[in-house]
């Protein structure tokens, strides 16, 4: 979805050029506006949920986001926003063009609804076309956490998709009550809580930071017929299109509704990206498929802007299709063009890469873990012809970083294209770890794509190009979640003797955990690890054992794990290792059985860059901990990390020597329990902010909030004063960039 959507059907508006050209010479475009068992589990989704939903979702919904201001005008003042220093001239120019164009047709009431299209399609051609003056920057994606949005708010956004419609893109899915429950409470299952709360819109440059934009459709949304999208038992599968002709973004989402006839693709449209949408359409059958609505669907859109639906039939899934939307308007899915027919498959979606189409899906396995399969177009032509299926490479490893297919999103970088592989954990039904959207990169390596599970990686969005994240955790599978039933061979561990088994029970009110016994054990093979030193660390109990770290050049680093009776947490430092491959093995010492889980094996040091400017570990003096130095909770950097006393009084304060004066970027690195813990940030005695320090889910769970400061040259001193009762979160370190003066 890069440059080149939208161009062929966007016009020279030559009627606007010359009265909006003099009309707006003197705009500042550089100012800122203002600134399975298929069978058994498939019914579960769509069984009529009669729930209501919880107070605070109620009120949620009262406190819905400001309502948008509707169409070009609201693009218009978006994009006013962008500055030209950021932007090659060359890409620009033509731009700067479009904006004032559309402002003209934006302010000039006679426009028809064909002026105000075309002037849509110009501006967004010609924004998804600007090209940025700089390299771009590495941001980093964490798996296996629950995600907030900008704001600091938990994003609940699932079985939905991500699209770019200009320069941003815009991320839709679906907030169900369960999601709020699971996340408040991950140490069980919430079977069934699928009660629709909203479709959320967020929108991201970078496709990391995402801020929440609107609620594009809540449960008082017309539904069609005097119905509304409250009383649907099932909402979900969605994805969002621009339409050229009438300029309005339209929704498409499998609704299964008791008083509209059942299944459906319900399709609502929008004046922005962000607007708050209207009902269109309901379709409950499209040709060629064998029953009314579709088993599971998603949205893509080619390079050329046409839009697909993607999608199966609805029972037994056994039939892949690809639609188009109807191009006059959206408002329909043309007759489905059969692409695939075998076994079950859901969660369809499709990516493009390297001018090949691919179809994934997973297993039936009702919204858990499946490995990914693909078949892949045998020609250009995403309606024609398709491989037979095979496995994603990777994917089987951990059972695709324990999701199932979610969507994808398709970077085309300037110096290589990554694919990004958005997985849907839907731990409120499956209780199969933390987090919802596990995302991680697919690229092509030799003749077809491989999956690369990462716990952390980094990705720039300028010029497509990743890598894994400081705090990755290279074993795969280390939560013992993938396989969502008791198995001997547990996925990513293969057994070297005696026996092997996963159990209920994990630690911390995770599901399972793996047990070896019988002197035997398991071994992982991790393909490979850049060289440095290492952390191992896990969870164990039972009878004694070992767990051995193995590097490629056979340099082996043992930890002992001594009988307990509990959970205890056992870790191992200063593993170094030579970059390639790692074997990890679990053994118990005797015939009873050791029990393990949440290992992790982590990078402490090496040759992973350095963050631009300069680290202060808050254990380190002068930094100053009113607290305790701890080291209690594993992925803190250095020796230890401040654990404040539980009162306001309980500061952490670190004394930075910037070379120069300025505006500096500090990270402060933290880590949280359930709940936020806001600070005020204290520069050399004067507040100069508030840090909003949300929950991290868990106290191993590490994050970085960002914040500029204006900074002396020389000492200064930078203090985190609790604003509550509660105290400070945990605090690692304080990462000081070069001041910008
Ligand atoms: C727990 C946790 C500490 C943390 C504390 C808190 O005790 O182990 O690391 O600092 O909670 O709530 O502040
Ligand atoms: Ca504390």
């Amino acid at each position: 979805m890069e440059g080149d959507i939208l161009r062929h059907r966007s016009r020279a508006l030559s009627k606007y050029w010359k009265s909006a050209a003099t009309a707006l010479l003197s705009l500042a475009l550089a100012a800122p506006a203002s600134a399975s068992t298929a069978a058994a589990e498939a019914p579960v989704k769509e069984k009529p949920t009669t729930q209501t939903p919880a107070k605070e979702l109620q009120d949620q919904r009262a406190a819905a986001g400001p309502a948008k201001e509707r169409g070009l005008k609201y693009l218009v003042s978006d994009y006013q926003t962008r500055t030209p220093s950021k932007y090659t001239a060359r890409s620009w120019a033509p731009f700067a063009k479009a904006l004032r164009t559309a402002a003209g047709v934006a302010d000039d009431t006679s426009a028809s609804k064909s002026d105000v299209a075309d002037a849509k399609t110009a501006l967004m051609t010609a924004a998804a076309d600007l090209k940025a003056a700089d390299e771009g920057t590495f941001q980093t994606i964490t798996n296996d956490t629950f995600w907030n949005d900008t704001d600091g708010n938990p994003i609940y956004s699932q079985g939905g998709g991500v699209f770019k419609f200009g320069d941003t893109y815009y991320w839709y899915g679906v907030h169900y009550t369960g999601a709020e429950y699971y996340r408040a409470n991950p140490t069980r299952k919430y079977d069934g809580d699928v009660s629709f709360v909203s479709i959320p819109v967020y929108s991201s440059k970078d496709l990391v930071n995402w801020k929440f934009e609107n609620r594009v459709a809540t449960r008082s949304t017309d539904a069609g017929s005097g119905a509304t999208m409250g009383g649907a038992g099932w909402v979900g599968r969605l994805g969002v299109t621009y339409n050229e002709n009438t300029g309005k973004y339209v929704l498409a989402t499998q609704m299964w509704h008791p008083g509209r006839g059942g299944h459906g693709v319900l399709l609502l449209q929008g004046d922005s990206p962000t607007d708050t949408f209207d009902f269109g359409y309901l379709q409950t059958q499209i040709t060629n498929s064998p029953t009314t609505g579709t088993g599971d669907q998603t949205v893509f859109t080619d390079d050329d802007g046409k839009d697909y639906l993607i999608f199966s039939n609805r029972e037994g899934r056994s039939r892949g299709f690809v639609a188009k939307f109807r191009e006059s308007d959206s408002l329909r899915i043309e007759p489905g063009v059969e692409i695939r027919r075998g076994d079950g498959r859901e969660g369809n979606a499709m990516f493009k890469l390297d001018g090949k189409y691919y179809h994934a899906a997973s297993d039936l396995h009702g919204w858990n873990t499946s490995v990914n399969y693909v078949n892949e177009s045998t020609g250009s032509d995403i309606q024609g012809s398709y491989s037979s299926e095979y496995v994603l490479a990777g994917t089987e490893r951990d059972y695709s970083h324990v999701t199932q297919t979610g969507f994808f999103v398709t970077v085309n970088g300037t110096k290589q294209n990554t694919v990004i592989y958005a997985g849907d954990r839907w731990a409120d039904f499956a209780w199969n770890g933390i987090g919802y959207n596990q995302w991680v990169p697919i690229t092509k390596t030799g003749a077809r794509p491989q999956f690369h599970s990462m716990s952390q990686w980094q990705f720039n969005v300028t010029t497509g190009e990743w890598r894994a994240g400081p705090a990755n955790n290279y074993i795969l599978n280390p939560d013992i979640q993938a396989d969502r039933i008791i198995v001997s061979n547990v996925r990513g561990w293969q057994r070297t003797g005696g026996w092997s088994t996963n159990v209920e029970g994990g630690a911390n009110g995770s599901r399972f955990a793996l047990q070896v016994g019988d002197s035997g054990g398991v071994e992982q093979r991790i393909e490979s690890v850049p060289a440095g030193a290492y952390t191992l660390s896990l969870h164990a109990r039972g009878s004694s054992g070992q767990v051995v770290v193995t590097g490629a050049d056979g340099s082996e680093r043992t930890l002992d794990v001594p009988s307990s009776s509990g959970w205890a947490k056992r870790e191992l430092t200063g593993i170094e290792l030579p970059s390639g491959t790692v074997t990890v093995t679990v053994r118990a010492s005797g015939s009873a059985g050791v029990t393990v889980d949440q290992l992790s094996l982590v990078k402490t040091s090496g040759d992973t860059p350095p963050p631009a400017g300069q680290r202060y570990e808050a254990e380190t003096a002068p930094a100053e901990c009113q607290g305790t130095i701890d080291s209690n909770h594993a992925g803190f950097s250095g020796s230890g990390f401040c654990n404040g006393n539980n009162a306001a009084e309980g500061v952490a304060q670190f004394t930075v020597t910037p070379e120069a004066a300025g505006t500096a970027t500090l990270g402060v690195r933290f880590a949280n329990g359930a709940s936020a813990r806001p600070a005020n940030l204290v520069v050399n005695g004067s507040t100069v902010g508030n840090v909003s320090f949300e929950a991290t889910g868990a106290w191993t769970t590490w994050s970085t909030k960002t914040v500029t400061v204006p900074l002396n040259a020389g000492t200064n001193t930078i203090r985190l004063e609790p604003t509550t009762a509660a105290g400070l979160p945990n605090v690692d370190y304080l990462d000081v960039a070069a001041a910008t003066a």
